[in-house]
């Protein structure tokens, strides 16, 4: 509501407001707004975005608990043993919220807490989960639910993961308790996030669980069953959000990471060649499949298929998209990863690429994947899902953040529908096989107190979340 008053004045014009006395953690906010040279729609929800692994602490019962203690995993030997001890810490995390003026919180629910063994739900963890979404109403902030980011129940991988045939029924089942027990009246849902990462380090890469090697064709089936698992929950949370007394319009998609690929040398086929194949296949294979209903991948010389999923062609009501770089496609580098043996660790030059700490702000490349997006997708309301930097300093982030929020800014101005913006991350928390290195959050950590403080760009982003706009 506040947000579309301030959008409403300054798409009027009005003078310069001044809000003044604002608690900003215990620090008086004051400053004076000048007209918005760069408004939001209304109505355009201002989000933070975690994941449950990576802030929750205690994650016993995941695929993860006992593979990250494995040495050489996880760097540093880092753990998600206690993360940012978000379990112990709602009212910390809501105050934070907060604090930033979010009008929407996108976070996970843990599909091996809830379910930690096959069948047997733990009447805690919802309770659990059932108290932060109700604090979270308090504060009148919707939540974004994700199902499933990147961590499964220990059972359900020792059963075969989403290759196994009972895949699509078990998720289904979770996503009917999360809910009927959880957050009955959540209007926004992410089924599964960044599904393409998820396979790609589980079953080519081999470098999370279950830690495979695959040849790309053989990772086909773990898509396959992942895709039918979204379709199921898609359908099973509109059939119950319309057959309530009071039926409720919910919106249903995915998280996808997409990555601007450009070719490393502008005039070299080859490299040109790679960016093609690659946007192709990483950014839009699967979630043309939910347009079309049918899995199609066209890799030359490696990968032919075309497979028909039921239920599934339509199956999103939004277009969720993680970014956060451009990644410049060398035939030579790429061609070298390809052919080095399976036992031989990835370059140091591939290894400096992929680390979070040498992401590159692009700000364009955003824009030029929204437009392609809003082109390939036509109507489909689209929500930045992620999109951060890592930067301990903060001396990036505010930059990152205004840039990145300027290109949504003007794709927006050329009638794409985008519908919010997350960013990642509300605190730093546990970077997956990064560990605790790379510095996503709008808040620091101080991981012995959890203790934690807003980086200056916690202040912008209030700033620009209350005005609804940049000015
Ligand atoms: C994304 C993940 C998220 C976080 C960011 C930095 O790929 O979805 O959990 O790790 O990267």
């Amino acid at each position: 509501m506040r947000n579309s008053v301030f959008a409403l004045f300054s798409l009027f014009g009005l003078p310069v407001l001044v809000f003044s006395g604002m608690s900003f953690m215990g620090h008086p906010l004051a400053f004076a707004a000048p007209a918005l040279t760069h408004p939001f729609p209304l109505n355009f929800e201002w989000c933070v975005a975690t994941a449950a692994h990576q802030i929750e602490g205690g994650n016993t019962r995941s695929d993860w608990w006992d593979w990250e203690k494995i040495p050489g995993n996880i760097k540093h030997g880092d753990t998600a043993a206690v993360a940012t001890d978000s379990w112990h810490h709602m009212d910390r995390d809501i105050e934070m919220l907060r604090e930033l003026h979010v009008t929407t919180y996108r976070f996970s629910v843990e599909w091996a807490k809830i379910e930690p063994l096959r069948g047997q739900i733990d009447p805690e963890a919802v309770l659990h989960y059932r108290l932060f979404v109700e604090k979270l109403r308090q504060a009148k902030i919707q939540p974004m639910i994700t199902l499933q980011h990147f961590t499964l129940p220990q059972w359900f991988r020792a059963l075969g993961g989403w290759e196994w045939e009972g895949a699509p029924e078990a998720f289904e089942a979770y996503t009917q308790v999360v809910q009927r027990q959880i957050a009955p009246d959540a209007r926004y849902w992410v089924t599964i996030n960044e599904p393409m990462v998820h396979l790609l380090g589980g079953y080519f890469l081999g470098n999370v669980p279950p830690q495979e090697k695959r040849k790309l064709k053989h990772v086909i089936p773990v898509m396959v069953g992942l895709l039918k698992a979204h379709a199921r929950a898609y359908h099973a949370l509109h059939h119950e959000a319309e057959n309530r007394t009071h039926p409720l319009q919910i919106q249903v998609g995915m998280a996808n990471h997409l990555r601007y690929f450009q070719a490393a040398k502008r005039f070299n086929p080859l490299d040109q060649f790679f960016a093609r194949e690659f946007d192709l296949l990483w950014n839009w294979a699967l979630p043309d499949s939910l347009r079309t209903g049918k899995l199609t991948l066209n890799v030359p010389a490696l990968v032919h298929a075309d497979i028909a999923i039921s239920g599934l062609q339509g199956s999103y009501d939004f277009f969720g998209i993680n970014y956060y770089t451009r990644d410049r496609t060398s035939s030579s580098l790429i061609l070298k990863e390809l052919f080095r043996s399976a036992n031989t660790p990835p370059s140091a030059e591939a290894q400096a690429l992929y680390s979070p700490e040498n992401w590159e702000s692009h700000p364009e490349g955003l824009e030029k994947l929204l437009l392609k997006t809003a082109h390939r997708f036509p109507g489909t309301p689209i929500f930045i899902t992620e999109n951060g930097i890592a930067d301990a300093k903060d001396l990036k982030r505010p930059g990152y953040l205004r840039d990145h929020l300027l290109a949504i800014q003007r794709v927006v101005q050329n009638g794409a529908p985008v519908q919010g913006y997350c960013h990642w991350s509300l605190l730093d928390n546990f970077e997956w096989i990064h560990g605790y290195g790379p510095k996503f959050g709008l808040f620091e950590v101080n991981f012995n107190t959890q203790m934690t403080t807003p980086r200056m760009s916690a202040r912008q982003f209030s700033k620009y979340a209350i005005q609804n706009g940049i000015d």
